[in-house]
């Protein structure tokens, strides 16, 4: 996952954008959807915010209060400092976070909790749970006939090829899961926080 990000990172926000490769998937009311989610993000009240695997800074720029974004990827990092000016940013390690116990009130991820498999998964929430009181977790809500949990084949502009590990989530499994409450779900993305 580390590498394939590292050189996804200057083309990581067509994703959001529906730019580049992205310009044929047929995603109707995805702009719409994609505002809704910032919008609920903006929303939050503002805090001392970690946002774990920051990546572009694309949704960093919607986190209201003192905001630290970290990223394993510099790459990433160089983007998120253009994008996100109401950040600053750290390299590290999700998994091995370089912050002291209660360091933040939130921490918020987005699209870095579906990518873990169960091992990792565990050892983010403790990490998490560690450094801050709330977590807030935002991901993807299953299409029709979506497997939940999937190896999926990426390719990127330079013909590069990878495979990904991917989760989806029905929004109240993702509140269940994480013992917390869904804050937002459309018809692309959950919001959910917890405790
Ligand atoms: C799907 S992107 C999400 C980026 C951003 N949060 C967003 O929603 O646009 C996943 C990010 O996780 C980062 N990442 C992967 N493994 C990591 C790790 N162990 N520690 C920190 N960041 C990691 C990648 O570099 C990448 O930026």
């Amino acid at each position: 996952m580390k590498a394939y990000y590292e050189a996804r990172a200057h083309e990581y926000d067509d994703w959001w954008l529906g730019r580049g490769g992205y310009v044929d998937r047929d995603r109707p009311g995805w702009d719409q959807a994609r505002m809704e989610l910032e919008a609920w993000i903006a929303g939050l009240e503002p805090a001392r915010t970690l946002d774990v695997a920051c990546g572009t800074g694309f949704m960093t720029r919607h986190l209201r209060g003192e905001v630290v974004g970290l990223d394993q990827s510099s790459s990433m990092i160089d983007v998120a400092r253009r994008q996100a000016p109401n950040g600053t940013f750290v390299q590290g390690d999700a998994l091995d976070l370089p912050f002291e116990d209660d360091a933040f009130d939130r921490l918020f991820t987005s699209y870095f909790y579906c990518h873990l498999e169960e091992d990792d998964r565990r050892r983010f929430l403790a990490e998490g749970r560690r450094v801050a009181r709330e977590l807030v977790v935002v991901a993807s809500v299953p299409g029709e006939g979506d497997p939940l949990e999937r190896w999926e084949e990426r390719r990127l502009r330079d013909g590069s090829h990878w495979q990904v590990y991917k989760r989806v989530f029905v929004p109240d499994d993702l509140a269940k899961e994480l013992g917390g409450r869904v804050l937002h779900a459309n018809r692309y993305f959950v919001m959910v926080a917890s405790p």
